[in-house]
């Protein structure tokens, strides 16, 4: 196996591992905060044939407008599970499918819109499934990215960037990484950043 797919295989079953809990693991930041920021991505969704990458147990099921046709992938089967059970439980009309981000099987501009929540802080080479998301997606689409990334202060970037090994191996994702030049490194046009909190939690919206 390749070194670059034994790294993804890895993180897949670190987040197989994490399915059981991952909800009540977020449960009191979904309620504070995450529940706002998802409210507000989904309000900019303009688009009617909608991906969405990395859609772990289904948490943005709530939020798909009404009359959109959606298909969420994940690489881990068992977050997968967790969201079939979840679509079912609350009736949601969702195509769901196991699928890399970094390896996506749809034809090039596919999609109208293309959103992650907290997913390239784990994908093992963001670059190049930030270039599939570019790719699916229709020229001039929106691609909408909720997620923490690297501080900007250099002291927090620094015990960042110490603690970064530890966190991700026990929970998965990386609180290191640098989202908004990664999109814009991989083709995207980022036309808007906003800060929703300390300068981590960002919305980026870019456009295929
Ligand atoms: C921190 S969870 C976020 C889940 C969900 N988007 C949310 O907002 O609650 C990250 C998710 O991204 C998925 N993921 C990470 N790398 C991926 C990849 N290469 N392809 C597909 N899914 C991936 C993980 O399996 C996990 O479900």
């Amino acid at each position: 196996m390749k070194a670059e797919n034994r790294t993804t295989e890895t993180i897949r079953k670190r987040y197989d591992r994490i399915a059981p809990v991952y909800d009540l693991m977020e449960s009191l930041v979904e309620r504070w905060r995450f529940g706002k920021w998802r409210e507000l991505l989904w309000s900019k969704v303009e688009g009617k044939k909608i991906l969405e990458v990395g859609m772990g147990t289904g948490k943005n099921f709530p939020y798909y407008p009404a009359e959109a046709e959606v298909t969420a992938i994940d690489f881990s089967e068992k977050m997968l599970r967790r969201a079939r059970a979840r679509a079912e439980r609350y009736g949601v009309k969702v195509n769901l499918q196991r699928q890399d981000v970094q390896d996506l099987r749809f034809d090039d501009n596919t999609f109208d819109v293309v959103v992650a929540t907290f997913v390239f802080c784990s994908v093992p080479d963001p670059i190049r499934g930030l270039r599939e998301v570019g790719r699916v997606c229709k020229p001039g689409g929106q691609v909408l990215l909720l997620e923490h990334v690297l501080s900007a202060n250099s002291i927090l970037a620094f015990l960042m960037n110490l603690a970064n090994p530890i966190l991700s191996r026990a929970m998965g994702p990386n609180i290191n990484r640098r989202t908004v030049q990664n999109a814009a490194i991989s083709g995207l046009k980022v036309e808007g950043v906003t800060d929703l909190a300390a300068g981590i939690f960002k919305l980026i919206e870019a456009k295929a």
